[in-house]
């Protein structure tokens, strides 16, 4: 018998040497609305979502909340969520293990319907990724919790409040306790939260949806309510996304200009870029130039740390930058244990880069020569995208479907901006 089964994998190629110019819109944000999309599920009422970008994070999102039993109306960029003929509680594992954020459920489900069932996310390419921190706040508030057959179980008959100091800064587990304590109408109080844009952006939603949210510093005070509301919620913009851009911009010694950025949340990669040489305009609050002088590329010392720290999420990114500076960089990663899988790649374009424990050491080169790299993760893969814009020759970026979960219509918005990359959907 002929086996017929085929596996398609998708490459960029790209051809390396343009200068980027022109203008490109960054997209909403990922890391803000997957949480915001699980929160949907706090309420019975109707909620509209704009700006969600076309991701298949986002496809994974809507895809769970169906399979819960909501109903939801998908646009172009925008989404309408009713939840309120929710009638499962399990998040099962093929999802969880497509999409780590589908842990994010947990918090809403277990508030509003008292049980869920989530398949217990496995460690992960960039680390463990552990998420006892999530869990200890649910136990905290009452919970039960037991893991069996892959799966953790929670159970609870009222939510208690909570008064919590996070060990670790997490950004989803910060989210998931404050989705669900916006339904315990007892005062709580967390301690060490993550302060990202993206939390604070749900924050902004869950006060939408009726729930008393105060933050101070890394402490939230929140009073929920047992009824929250809809609610209409336009995502904040994308900032690895634009700072993703702006590194591509500088790097190429192109200029172009960001729309529909927040400035505000860059302040730690705009002032690396300035270090680095590259030339920035701020023009109004929601759009941003980036060019080069021609000038070398500065070396750098970064070490990645929570916001308002340099975020984990462009380490990757700026070390293809590194690559190519004009002497020694070090870059430290202080998040994740195992985020440095586009060192490999990048020495097989030439780069000249040491590991030593959490730090990497990056010689500048004078060029990097087009290869065959393959995608480790969605950070890295955009890390290697970076390298095949500069490098002398052809680049294959194997494996995009990390790159499809994270960046909206990347390809095309580069080719819009005057680079040579094309899309390879290959069967084997
Ligand atoms: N950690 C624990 N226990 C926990 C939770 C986290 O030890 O209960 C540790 C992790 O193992 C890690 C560190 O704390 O070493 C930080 O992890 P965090 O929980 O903050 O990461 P996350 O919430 O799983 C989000 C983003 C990531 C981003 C990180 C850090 C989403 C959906 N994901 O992950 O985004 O890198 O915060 O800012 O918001 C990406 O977009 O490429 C991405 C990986």
């Amino acid at each position: 018998m002929i086996n017929t089964t085929s596996y398609t994998s998708e490459s960029l190629i790209i051809k390396g040497g343009c200068k980027l110019k022109g203008k490109v819109r960054i997209s909403g944000s990922k890391n803000a609305s997957l949480p915001i999309i699980m929160s949907t599920l706090l309420t019975n009422k109707p909620c509209h979502i704009e700006d969600v970008p076309d991701l298949l994070d986002v496809k994974n999102s809507v895809e769970l909340l169906r399979l819960l039993g909501a109903e939801v109306i998908q646009s172009s960029t925008s989404l309408a969520v009713d939840a309120s003929k929710v009638n499962s509680f399990i998040a099962p594992d093929h999802l969880v293990r497509r999409m780590r954020a589908s842990v994010l459920a947990m918090g809403p489900l277990l508030a509003r319907f008292k049980k869920a069932v989530v398949a217990m996310p496995g460690g992960c390419s960039i680390g463990i990724r552990a998420i006892d921190q999530h869990l200890k706040v649910f136990e905290k508030a009452g919970a039960h919790i037991k893991v069996q057959h892959g799966y953790i179980h929670l159970e609870l008959k009222d939510i208690k409040p909570v008064e919590y100091t996070f060990e670790v800064v997490t950004v989803t587990g910060t989210e998931n306790a404050l989705m669900f304590l916006s339904m315990c109408e007892k005062r709580s109080i967390l301690r060490n939260i993550a302060i990202e844009p993206e939390v604070m952006d749900l924050i902004e939603v869950l006060r939408k949806m009726g729930a008393n949210i105060q933050v101070e510093g890394r402490t939230a005070i929140i009073r929920g309510s047992s009824e929250l509301g809809g609610f209409t919620h336009r995502v904040i913009p994308d900032r690895i996304e634009a700072g993703t851009f702006l590194v591509a911009g500088f790097m190429t010694k192109g200029d172009i200009e960001l729309e529909n950025v927040r400035v505000d949340h860059l302040g730690s990669v705009i002032e690396k870029l300035k270090e680095a040489g590259a030339c920035i305009e701020v023009c109004g609050t929601d759009r941003i130039r980036v060019y080069s002088k021609g000038n070398s590329i500065r070396p750098l010392s970064i070490s990645t740390l929570e916001y308002p720290g340099f975020p984990t999420d462009m380490q990757a990114q700026f070390m293809s930058m590194c690559c190519l500076a004009d002497g020694w960089s070090d870059i430290t990663e202080n998040i994740f244990e195992n985020r440095f899988q586009h060192v490999a790649e990048l020495k097989r374009m030439g780069a000249d880069i040491h590991v030593k424990g959490r730090t990497a050491f990056v010689r500048g080169v004078e060029k990097l020569t087009g290869a065959e790299v393959f995608s480790t993760d969605l950070r890295a893969s955009a890390s290697l995208v970076l390298a095949g814009l500069v490098a002398e020759g052809e680049t294959i970026v194997r494996d995009i479907y990390h790159l499809d979960r994270g960046y909206e219509r990347l390809d095309e918005k580069l080719r819009n901006l005057g680079a040579v990359v094309e899309r390879q959907t290959s069967y084997e």
